[in-house]
Order: structure tokens, then sequence, then C-alpha cells
């Protein structure tokens, strides 16, 4: 199973090195337009492999696709990095037509390949990847649900002061500070639900410390987060690649599911060896439905956006 990283920042260098830790993958392909730069994280990495125990080759390459041949699935993390106040919809210009040329320069070299989409506005940049690739929808992927779901077990084990592999949780919707929806009513601690252990008003502040999680990062390290985005992107890869039929929250194309359709955007899917092998409608109440549908008016305003690009 050979893996394809583009963009070696933090992002894809923690993604380079989860996969490789887990040990899953036979080759990862650390991409990067910076002369040097994925071939010096590479290294860097390889040399991390008898001290951490992986067997996992990496290799690095300056922009050079041809080293991407026959990749099963890629990670497109290229792109700016949110700075300090900043939205992830405010990244959009710069990022769509880097996310446009990559993906295109992808297929070119590895025509099955499967696609996980990380750069921001990551519920946009997964349709735009529709829209220029035309692949079918199994094979594109949004990582963000992963992302924000670890972030809203995180913030729950610390409400409730116990470890977070007592929880369970999920959140769906975009991948935004407004447009999630952490599903506190079904989230649960060992098949307790949290409203148990937890008053309303902690509850609320739990969704909204979640809702927020990025832009905390962002406000505090002067860039976005890595080590989450890099883990959640390698538990995405090993579904695939272990065909284990995991189920995650990830922006998927609808059509037609909860009631919407034409855009990618957060929901529960089942991932294995075809990418996206079904999604995953659970009964969500009116309130949690009527979040969904606010969220995706959202990310279909951002979508909008791109029509003034000139892709
Ligand atoms: C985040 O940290 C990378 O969007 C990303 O939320």
């Amino acid at each position: 199973m050979k893996v394809t990283v583009v963009g070696a920042g933090a992002v894809g260098a923690s993604c380079a090195e989860y996969i490789a830790i887990k040990n899953f993958a036979s080759e990862v392909v650390l991409v990067d337009i910076k002369e040097n730069f994925a071939e010096g994280k590479s290294m860097d990495l390889m040399q991390t492999a008898s001290l951490n125990g992986f067997d996992t080759k990496i290799t690095g390459s300056t922009n050079d696709y041809s080293k991407t041949a026959g990749s099963h699935v890629a990670v497109i993390t290229s792109g700016i990095p949110r700075k300090p106040g900043m939205t992830r919809e405010e990244l959009i210009g710069i990022n769509a037509g880097i996310v446009k040329s990559v993906s295109e320069q992808l297929i070119k070299q590895s025509p099955d390949v499967i696609l996980i989409i990380v750069s921001n506005p990551m519920d946009t940049m997964t349709y735009l990847t529709h829209k220029v690739t035309g692949l079918p929808k199994n094979r594109i992927i949004g990582m963000g649900g992963a992302l924000d779901s670890a972030r809203f077990k995180y913030r729950l084990a610390e409400a409730m002061e116990c470890p977070t592999s007592d929880i369970d949780g999920m959140v769906i919707g975009g991948h935004s500070d407004k447009g999630m929806v952490p599903l506190t009513r079904i989230a649960t601690r060992n098949s307790v639900r949290v409203s148990e252990f937890l008053e309303a008003d902690r509850l609320q502040k739990v969704l909204e410390d979640t809702k927020v999680g990025g832009a905390t990062l962002t406000g505090m390290l002067g860039t976005s987060a890595w080590y989450a985005p890099g883990a959640a992107v390698s538990g995405l890869v090993q579904a695939i690649a272990c065909d284990q039929k995991k189920m995650f929250p990830c922006s998927v194309m609808l059509d037609g599911e909860y009631g919407l359709s034409d855009l990618c955007i957060g929901a529960p899917v089942v991932l294995g060896k075809n990418g996206i092998e079904s999604i995953v409608e659970i009964d969500l109440v009116e309130a949690e439905l009527s979040q969904l549908i606010s969220s995706a008016e959202g990310v279909k305003a951002t979508n909008t956006l791109l029509n003034d690009l000139n892709l």
C-alpha cells in the first residue's frame, strides 16, 4: 500500500509520521513545492524508524508527481493554514487553485487513487475536488469530522474528568466554527449518555469549546494545529488500507441523504478498501436536523465563492 501526502508542512509531516508509526503502509511519499523540504522531512522521519520500530519507507519529492505513481491513497494538505483570527473560509482564494492543480496531478499519476482532502475550507475544497476530477463519490473524502469528534471527546473527558477512551461521540456538519454539529444527545461514557453526568450548561460549554477547537489552538500556536489533524488523517488512511469498514464522520458528497444534495458536508460514513463504502443515515431529532441544514447553507454559501475564482 502506497500513500502520498502532499504538503510537507506541520499537518502533512504529522500525517506521514502517524501513518508510518502505525506500520500498515509499505511506502509514504511526501511532496512539497519548497525545494528539498519534503526530502528533508522524510529523511528526518526515516531516522526515527529504528527508534519507533516501523518499516514504512518514507521518501520526499520536490513537486515531482511521477514519484507518487501507483498511490492507493493520497492526502492533500497543501495550501496556507489559518493565522490567529482568520476563519477557514478566508483561505479559499489561495487554496482552491492549489487543491485543483494538486488533485489533477495526483490523478494523472494514480488513476485509481482515493483522495483525502485536508486543506481548508475543507468542505468546499472537497466539493471542488469532485467538480475538477469527476471521480466517483466514494473516492473523495474530506477530513474534518474525525478531527472535530476527537476534539469533542477530549472536551467531554475533560468535563467529566475521565479518560477519553471512556467516551464515544460524533460531530457532523461543516468543518467550521459555526457549522459543526456536535451530537451531545447521543454521546456516551461507556454506553451511558453524557447528560447523566453533565448539567445542561456544562454540556453547552463542551459544545461551544468543541466548535472553536481549531480556532483556540490557532490563537495559542500562531498557526493551525497539526498533531490531532495528522492523527485523524492517519486513522482514515488506515481504515481504507486495512479495509476496516470503520465508521467516521467525514465530508462526503450528499445526494439526498439527510435531505441535502450537491454539497460535501460531514456525515457518518463507513470506510474500507473502496474509500466510502456507505453513508450512514442516523435518526436526528428536529433540532439537530435544523442545525445540520443551517450548517449546509453556510457550506453552500462558501461553495458559491468558487464561481468567482476563475479556476
Ligand atoms: C483544524 O485544526 C486543520 O482545520 C484544521 O481544525
